[in-house]
């Protein structure tokens, strides 16, 4: 794995606009409030071909948190931005980048608990609300409460409709391609910083939907939990 840990030390800094502060309900876009994200960089002392090999599904985490350096890398690894042409980690059909990454962030050093919007031009958090939604959203996964002791859950949502108009009927499965891609993009980034994680699929739209108010049009696709194995 080529980018790691090192030179991660800068916290989070928060650049405000206003401040309000969405304390439940998440109807979308409140985004007033942006976190930008340490910058990944430096080199990781693990081979991909070890991450490949010791990657295994993670449930059960560590009390600590994690560092804002690492969230940093997860969501880079997964969606972050790559070129000067605004091509990232992950391809994309046709580059039409229908995946949205949300952090819930749960025990993040430097990083409020609550809902966040990925951009990753910029390399940014947007703040969405100031809930912590770990346990509502395990709930909504079918019970799985192990969940919600992660210090992070990483959703990968999707606006299909971004692939659909160039792809028509092919773009739920370039969709559910690019999940993918960009789940094991994440799931390796996570052994490479030495946590844990796990791709969930079981969950309920219909219960996460609420729970989430994601704008029209967006979907969820996966759920990793991420911390530090314990
Ligand atoms: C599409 C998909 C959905 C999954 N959903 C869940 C899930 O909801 N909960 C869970 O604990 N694990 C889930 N997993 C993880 C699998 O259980 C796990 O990958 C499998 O047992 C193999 O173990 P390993 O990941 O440690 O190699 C899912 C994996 C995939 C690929």
């Amino acid at each position: 794995m080529r980018r790691a840990c090192a030179g991660l030390a800068v916290s989070a800094m928060v650049a405000l606009a206003g401040l309000t502060s969405p304390s439940v309900a998440h109807a979308q876009p409140p985004q007033t409030t942006a976190i930008t994200l340490p910058q990944p960089g430096g080199q990781g002392q693990v081979a991909i071909e070890v991450a490949l090999a010791q990657r295994r599904s993670v449930r059960s985490f560590a009390t600590g948190p994690l560092s804002a350096a690492e969230a940093s890398h997860l969501l880079w690894a997964a969606q972050g931005i790559t070129g000067a042409d605004g091509l990232r980690t992950a391809p994309s059909a046709g580059a039409t980048f229908p995946l949205v990454l949300y952090l819930v962030a749960g025990r993040i050093e430097g990083i409020p608990a609550g809902l966040y919007r990925y951009a990753p031009q910029g390399h940014r958090l947007l703040a969405v609300g100031r809930t912590d939604l770990r346990v509502a959203i395990a709930a909504a996964a079918r019970g799985q409460t192990w969940m919600q002791d992660a210090p992070a859950l990483v959703l990968i949502a999707a606006q299909p409709g971004r692939t659909a108009a160039r792809y028509g009927p092919r773009a739920d499965r370039y969709v559910a391609m690019e999940a993918g891609a960009a789940a094991q993009n994440l799931l390796l980034q996570a052994v490479s910083l030495g946590l844990g994680a796990t791709l969930v699929g079981a969950f309920d739209e219909s219960a996460l939907g609420p729970i989430l108010a994601l704008p029209e049009g967006e979907q969820v696709m996966a759920i990793i939990p991420v911390g530090r194995p314990r």
